[in-house]
């Protein structure tokens, strides 16, 4: 099992991956429109953390770094199908956190969860009450109705991975 995080660079590898990753999010998120997953996931400012076993993508978590404003937004979240429920979900958003504090130096997350994962961010630490000053993300994020405004602090110490 291995954790990865790849941007669209232009190495073919990390293409592939981001390829098969797009077309988890493509079953996993009936309800978006799937050019605009493609567009995000392969989009320059977006990063891509993913799982690989056996050498194929299970799942990831695709995000935006505002590094400005110290905050990274997901946009979208999924493992597949046959994978899920099996800890893969809360291993990847520990990597996630991790990279994010010591590569990117955000101390936030956001996201607009769908209904029905809400439970799964709140276990990952996500509430619905959002701390970080307006001012610093208004207007970075663009709002999105079905989906729930939900906010992560980053802790700047914890060893979120061993
Ligand atoms: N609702 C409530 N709790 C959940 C959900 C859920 N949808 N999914 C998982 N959990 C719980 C698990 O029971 C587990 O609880 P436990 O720690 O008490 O045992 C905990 O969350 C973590 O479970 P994992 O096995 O680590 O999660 P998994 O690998 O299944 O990944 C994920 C969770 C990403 C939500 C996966 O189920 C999935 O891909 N679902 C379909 C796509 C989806 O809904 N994605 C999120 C959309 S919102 C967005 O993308 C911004």
């Amino acid at each position: 099992l291995k954790f990865v995080c790849f941007v669209n660079d232009g190495v073919d590898e990390h293409m592939i991956w981001l390829v098969g990753l797009k077309n988890i999010f493509a079953r996993q998120l009936p309800n978006m429109p799937k050019e605009y997953i493609v567009r995000l996931v392969m989009d320059r400012c977006h990063k891509s953390v993913m799982v690989i076993r056996n050498n194929q993508v299970v799942g990831g978590i695709t995000y935006r770094p505002y590094i400005s404003q110290k905050f990274g937004e997901i946009a979208f979240c999924a493992i597949t199908a046959d994978e899920q429920v099996k800890g893969y979900g809360t291993r990847l958003m520990n990597h996630l956190k991790q990279h994010a504090r010591d590569v990117d130096h955000l101390t936030h997350f956001l996201t607009y969860a769908d209904n029905n994962a809400v439970g799964y961010f709140i276990k990952q630490g996500f509430t619905k009450e959002i701390d970080l000053d307006k001012d610093r993300w208004q207007g970075y994020i663009k709002d999105y109705d079905g989906g729930i405004l939900m906010e992560c602090k980053i802790d700047p110490k914890l060893p979120y991975i061993d």
